[in-house]
């Protein structure tokens, strides 16, 4: 039952309960160790079972471990130096950095095929609840996870380093790893504010 006047969590089941206390963990506090493969396995396959109308699956996901952040850092330093005339040694070195924040990022791809029936809109909605289903998976386990796209999620030079289609685009980065402090709650809409009954 909600209370739409209140945002005090109402428990009643361990999943609910999940549902109603996760929060993210900052990519930058994000340590080792990350899902182990079998873990890993579980998060991507929750990830792909999320709401998709026409069963187009329409999205993907990459995994950057291990060496391949750094490498794909490196991509990130070329890309931002030669884009960025006053780029300092110091920015570029937090791009040549960026993906070893955590020990696992994902990049969910959003696929949009042409459909009548299920329409970009509603492809773009699934890859979000891809990157949602990701999110709870892994703090369900135990880890800490943020979802973000930062500039590299927007960019045609990355996107070609990440071998997008055209069709094809970042919906988020999934980070994932333990988390190094225990974040803090943070402010909620109040569903008084957001909720509304149709009249009638
Ligand atoms: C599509 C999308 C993109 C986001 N991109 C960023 C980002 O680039 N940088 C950032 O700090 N937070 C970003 N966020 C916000 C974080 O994922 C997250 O919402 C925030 O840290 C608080 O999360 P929580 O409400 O799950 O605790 C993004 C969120 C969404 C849904």
């Amino acid at each position: 039952m909600i209370n739409p006047n209140t945002t005090k969590p109402i428990l009643t089941n361990p999943i609910v309960d999940h549902l109603l206390t996760r929060r993210s963990v900052s990519a930058a506090q994000l340590g080792e160790p990350g899902p182990t493969p079998e873990q890993l396995t579980q998060i991507l396959t929750a990830a792909a079972r999320v709401p998709d109308h026409k069963k187009l699956a329409p999205w993907r996901f990459i995994l950057f471990r291990g060496e391949a952040r750094a490498a794909f850092g490196e991509e990130l330093a070329r890309i931002f130096e030669a884009q960025q005339d006053d780029a300092t040694p110091a920015r570029i070195d937090f791009e040549r950095n960026r993906f070893l924040r955590a020990p696992l990022v994902i990049a969910v791809i959003s696929r949009v095929v042409e459909n009548a029936a299920a329409p970009a809109w509603e492809q773009e909605l699934s890859a979000g609840a891809a990157c949602l289903n990701l999110l709870h998976a892994a703090s369900a386990l135990g880890f800490g996870a943020q979802w973000i796209t930062e500039w590299c999620a927007f960019d045609a030079e990355v996107a070609k380093v990440l071998g997008l289609a055209a069709n094809e685009r970042v919906a988020g980065f999934v980070y994932i790893g333990t988390a190094t402090v225990k974040p803090e709650e943070r402010d909620r809409p109040q569903l008084g504010d957001i909720v509304t009954d149709f009249p009638g």
